[in-house]
This record gives structure tokens, C-alpha cells and sequence, in this order.
């Protein structure tokens, strides 16, 4: 049996969790599952990502306090991952007590190794705001192609990137002042003395091939130390023995992972050093393509420096895109979890569909309306869940609701079906899941085209014990595949479960059959959708 720590990468708390999140909460929930119904001991934590400035501001201008406004979206987050059966083992904040020892220790240690440098740099400063601006709260006009209102580091329209200097009319976003340059001291970690290790780290193979070239780019260019403080006022946590300074949000973030997990063993009373100790644990991160920096470079550093183990696997994917664009709210493609929700469409749907089109890459993956309705009405209404409504009632209300011993043509489809479980779990491991979902989908065709072929609602006149064996097989079928397709469908599985009256399926007893066995009525499992209906629902 593995033990394996897996975590998503933490939500903003400033912000609502929209369709891009859920590939990665999905893609992630999709792999735990698959760990835990094969059998190994797997946790999965996460916590909200709560500190830094625009969380602070955006409290400010709601009116209320930075405590107030994460206790909030604390609930709204938790809501929506209920919603889509994403299961935390663990879900946390990263404004914690434990977090607060942990980001002090995981300091003390970079101090004790001499692995912090303080020095005195230049920022934009906002005279009336008094706050030393990011640069996402400087706005002007780009210096390259003259577009204005865009941020301090890029252009939106000609993707020119710069420094917040070098924008004419610079202004403060939040007060419309101009910002000046004002100096204060700074801590560094210095990662530049880490870079043998993490060269070595990175070699070792967790992280996916396709960017390794990218990783080594950085390496050649040489790894900037990086500065973890920031002026007050800031929401974050003091730095200990510093004046007013804070530790940056990316220092806490990650270290959060540390923090639920300890958050979590406390709750179910186990030793918590165990696992980011010692190699016996696997550790997981699943992030997205834009935060790959933090979390090759940075996070290996900090677990360096702590003497804690570092990840075994990092897990990236690409980016969301709707109808092949951008998600934007200005072009009206930005789809938020409730919003999914409010339009009434099942979550399962849109996990099958992610599972339907991701695989171990760094691409972008495209939701596109009609494909997903498609699918959805073709894989999971016409294949899969059509075995159960179709031999369900036949069995239940002809014969006596008891399944028999599989025919011969039937026993030959089983066994193909059994025979793919080691291609199926190897794709769930690697991640494969768009050629895991084929496979079941493939098979689920086998398995209909068998009970076409045997008409067995006309066996049943003339033969019933031959109609029973038929149904024996297509519902021995209908259990295989969904104990393989468990992991993407929680709640669908549940209800083929209650219906074959099987208890829990897991990788482990997929396999086993269902012999002389009384099952319940079928009761409707999924639905068919309209792409029309969907795309006024979510588009607009
Ligand atoms: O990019 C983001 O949304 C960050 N909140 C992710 C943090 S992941 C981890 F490092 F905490
Ligand atoms: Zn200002």
C-alpha cells in the first residue's frame, strides 16, 4: 500500500471558483479517488490562499475586515467543492495558527542555514494610499503601443511586458494618485544557493518532461534570489524580529499544504511529522501552467532549507478555454462553479466531460457547449447508463429481479472487459484520463452492441432462462465499468451501486460478478441535455 499527500493548488480567497479551477479540483479529485478504490492510503488537503494586498483591498472596499471577507469566501468555496464532490480530506486557511508557526520555522531554518539577505530596494509607493503598490494596482498607457488603463507589467492588447516605471500617466488604481519611487529593506531568500540541489531536484524526473527545456532556461539564466517581505500595512504574518514586515503571500501559500495536513492529523489524532518528514509519504502538488516558478523552484527551496522532504510529483496542467477563447468577463466566457450550478446541469457532467479531454499534458483544454452536450448524451446517457435502464426494469419486473450466470457470448465480453483493467489503471496513474474514458466508453459500446444483438426483451417470451443469462452479462458489464469509471462519477456510481445491489465498488473487486444475485429497481440516472438550452444557460 502507497501513502501518498495530495493537494490542489490553494484558492485566492479574494476571488469565486469558476470552470478553469475545477479542471485542476477535478483533475485532482479524479486521481485521489482512483488512489483510494485502488486500495492505497491516500489524503488530499488544500485551505484557502487568504493573505496579501489585493485580499486587504478588496476587504477595504467591501467595507469590512480581511477576517471577515476570507470567513466568507471560506463558505462560498467549500459550498462549491461540495457541490462538485471534490473531497478534501482536509480543507483549511492559510491564515492558521499553524501556518503562522510553520512560515516561522520554515524562516528560522532559512536564517539558521545563512539563506536570508536583507537589502534595500525601490518600489512604487502610493503617497495617499500609503501602500507600496503591486504592480496589478498601477494602471497607464503602455509604452509600446500607446493602449491605455493597462497594468504595471503588461500590455492586454500588445502582451508588451515592462516595468511599472516605464507606463506614461502612471496612476494608483485604487486612488488614482501618482505613484512615486520610495526605498525600504527587503528579506531574500537566497535561492541562488540552492541552485545545485534544485538542479539535481529537477533532474530527478517530478516534473513532466515537456518542461524540462523551460525549467533549464531558468537554471542557464541563472535563479534570482527572491524577495520574501512586504511593507505594512499588508494582511499576512509578521516576520519575527522585523519592523513592520510581513512575509509575502507566495512564502505562507505553499507552506499551507504543511499546515492542513498538521490541521488534519490533529483531528484524527496521528503523527503529522510522519509525513513531510520522512519518504514514506508521497507528496503530490496538482497546479496549473502559471504557477510552475513557485512551485518548482521556490517550494523545493523552502522544503531544502527546512529539512522536510520535497515533492515526489509535480502535476501540471494547461489552461481552460471556452469556445476555444480566453475565459474573459468582458467577452461574457467567464463561467463561474455557481453559475454551472444555478443552471441547474449536473456536476458529473462537467467531470466527465474535463476527464473526457485531459491527459498528463501542459495543453489547454477547450470546453466547447456542443462537444460537452454530446458527450454527455452520447458516452454517458447512450452508453453507459442505457445498459442499466434498458436490462434494469426487464429484470426487475420479468425476472424476478434476480441475475443468473453470464452466456457464453456475454462471459467472452466480460473477460475482454476485465482485461482492460490494467491499461485503464495504468492511464488513471499516469493521467491519462482521456484514454481511460475512451477505453470504458469503447467497451461500453461492446456491451450494448452484445445486448442489441441478443434482444433479450424478446428472449424473455420464448426463453427466460437464456434472456436471464443475457442480462446477467450486460449488468455484470454495466458493474465492471463502473467501478472503473468510479473515480470520475462518484454519485452516478453510487446509484448503479444501489441498483446492482453491490455495496462499494473499488479497482479491487470490480472484477468479481454479480451470480444468482437479487438487484433493485433502476431508478433514472442521468439525463440527457440540449446544447441550445445549455448555451443560453451558460453563455448568455
Ligand atoms: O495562483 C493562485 O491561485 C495561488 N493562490 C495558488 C497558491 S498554491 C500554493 F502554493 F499555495
Ligand atoms: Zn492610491
Amino acid at each position: 500500500m502507497r501513502k501518498i499527500l495530495v493537494t490542489s493548488a490553494l484558492p485566492y480567497a479574494n476571488g469565486s471558483i469558476h470552470l478553469g479551477h475545477l479542471v485542476e479540483y477535478i483533475q485532482t479529485d479524479i486521481w485521489v479517488r482512483f488512489q483510494k478504490l485502488s486500495g492505497h492510503e491516500c489524503l488530499f488537503v488544500c485551505a484557502d490562499d487568504t493573505h496579501g494586498t489585493p485580499i486587504m483591498l478588496s476587504a477595504k472596499r467591501g467595507g469590512i475586515t480581511p477576517e471577515e471577507l476570507i470567513a466568507r469566501m471560506q463558505r462560498e468555496h467549500t459550498e462549491d467543492f461540495q457541490a462538485f464532490n471534490i473531497s478534501f480530506d482536509n480543507y483549511y486557511s492559510t491564515h492558521s495558527p499553524e501556518n503562522k508557526e510553520l512560515s516561522e520555522m520554515f524562516y528560522a531554518q532559512a536564517q539558521a542555514k545563512g539563506l536570508i539577505e536583507e537589502k534595500e530596494i525601490s518600489q512604487a509607493y502610493c503617497e495617499k494610499c500609503q501602500l507600496f503598490l503591486p504592480d496589478r494596482f498601477i494602471k497607464g498607457t503602455c509604452p509600446r503601443c500607446g493602449a491605455e488603463e493597462q497594468y504595471g507589467d503588461s500590455c492586454e492588447v500588445c502582451s508588451a511586458t515592462y516595468a511599472p516605471t516605464e507606463l506614461k500617466d502612471a496612476h494608483c488604481t485604487e486612488c488614482g494618485a501618482k505613484p512615486v519611487q520610495k526605498n525600504s529593506q527587503h528579506y531574500f531568500f537566497k535561492l541562488s544557493a540552492l541552485d545545485k540541489e534544485l538542479l539535481a531536484w529537477v533532474k530527478a524526473g517530478h516534473i513532466q518532461p515537456e518542461i524540462y527545456n523551460k525549467l533549464m532556461e531558468w537554471f542557464q539564466q541563472g535563479l534570482r534570489d527572491w524577495d520574501i517581505s512586504r511593507d505594512a500595512p499588508y494582511f499576512g504574518f509578521p516576520i519575527p524580529g522585523a519592523d513592520n514586515k510581513f512575509f509575502y503571500v507566495w512564502l505562507d501559500a505553499p507552506i499551507g499544504y504543511i499546515a492542513s495536513t498538521q490541521n488534519y492529523c490533529a483531528k484524527i489524532n496521528r503523527d503529522f511529522a510522519d509525513i513531510w518528514r520522512r519518504p514514506g509519504w508521497e507528496i503530490h502538488h496538482f497546479i496549473g501552467k502559471d504557477i510552475l516558478y513557485f512551485h518548482t523552484l521556490f517550494w523545493p527551496a523552502l522544503l531544502m532549507a527546512a529539512g522536510l522532504q520535497t515533492p515526489r510529483q509535480i502535476h501540471i496542467h494547461g489552461f481552460l478555454t471556452i469556445n476555444g477563447e480566453k475565459m474573459s468577463k468582458s467577452r461574457g466566457t467567464f463561467i463561474s462553479a455557481r453559475q454551472y450550478l444555478e443552471a441547474g446541469l449536473n456536476p458529473e457532467y462537467l467531470r466527465y466531460y474535463f476527464a473526457s479531454k485531459l491527459g498528463g499534458s501542459l495543453n489547454d483544454i477547450d470546453l466547447n457547449i456542443g462537444d460537452f452536450a454530446a458527450r454527455v448524451n452520447s458516452d454517458l446517457v447512450n452508453k453507459l447508463v442505457n445498459i442499466g435502464s434498458r436490462l434494469g426494469s426487464l429484470v426487475h419486473k420479468q425476472l424476478d429481479g434476480t441475475l443468473a450466470k453470464p452466456d457464453a457470448a456475454g462471459q467472452k465480453i466480460l473477460d475482454e472487459i476485465r482485461a482492460a483493467q490494467e491499461n485503464i489503471t495504468r492511464d488513471y496513474e499516469e493521467l491519462e484520463l482521456h484514454k481511460a474514458m475512451r477505453e470504458i466508453m469503447r467497451l461500453a459500446d461492446t456491451a450494448n452492441k452484445y445486448i442489441n444483438d441478443s434482444t433479450p426483451w424478446n428472449t424473455v417470451k420464448t426463453d427466460p432462462a437464456q434472456a436471464a443469462q443475457i442480462c446477467t452479462s450486460g449488468l455484470n458489464c454495466l458493474k465492471i465499468l463502473t467501478a472503473y469509471i468510479k473515480p470520475v462519477l462518484p454519485i452516478i456510481a453510487a446509484g448503479v451501486e444501489k441498483f446492482l445491489n453491490c455495496g462499494e465498488l473499488t479497482f479491487q473487486n470490480a472484477g468479481d460478478l454479480l451470480l444468482d444475485h437479487k438487484i433493485n429497481a433502476y431508478e433514472h440516472l442521468a439525463q440527457r441535455i440540449d446544447e441550445a438550452d445549455v448555451n443560453k444557460k451558460l453563455l448568455g
